[in-house]
């Protein structure tokens, strides 16, 4: 028997500043989208946006419901609606930013189990690596790919 370990490689930023343009932007998209989350139960607002191969920029936002498993995160709402709009498209970046009550939280929420599944199919559909960038009110983490933020990932590009 041998203990193993792994490792998550990333870049921690401390404004949106030290960021390249094209990540600022996105991140910039995240704050504008988390802005339409609608979160009247857990009043938790989360804002996705996704660059996509072509340039356009894809936002989404949580949106809850009275019959909550009926709700859906920022990240997947936005996927879909990717997904829907440019089918096969590689998607390179996501940015999320999210926080209660449309604040954001000091170190940067990450993405729930499910939307992480959901990234790594559209990673492999578009065959391209999507970097994941979450966005806090002190830090910024920069993952190069859905790899690093799904760890033994079932299924890479
Ligand atoms: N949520 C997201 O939209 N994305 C995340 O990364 C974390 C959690 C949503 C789901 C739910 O509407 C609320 O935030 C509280 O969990």
């Amino acid at each position: 028997m041998i203990g193993k370990k792994l490792e998550i490689n990333y870049t921690e930023y401390s404004s949106i500043d030290e960021l390249e343009a094209r990540d600022r932007e996105l991140v910039e998209a995240a704050f504008e989208a988390q802005k339409s989350s609608y979160a009247p139960y857990s009043h938790f607002n989360v804002g996705a946006a996704i660059l996509m191969e072509n340039g356009t920029i894809v936002k989404g936002s949580n949106q809850e419901n009275a019959a909550s498993p009926s709700g859906l995160c920022a990240e997947r709402t936005a996927m879909f609606a990717a997904g829907a709009a440019y089918p096969g498209m590689p998607m390179l970046a996501m940015a999320i930013a999210g926080g209660p009550e449309y604040s954001l939280c000091s170190d940067p929420a990450t993405p729930c189990g499910a939307c992480r599944q959901v990234m790594a199919e559209y990673q492999k559909i578009g065959r391209k690596p999507m970097s994941i960038i979450l966005a806090g009110q002190d830090k910024i983490w920069k993952f190069q790919k859905v790899d690093d933020v799904l760890p033994l990932i079932f299924d890479s590009i």
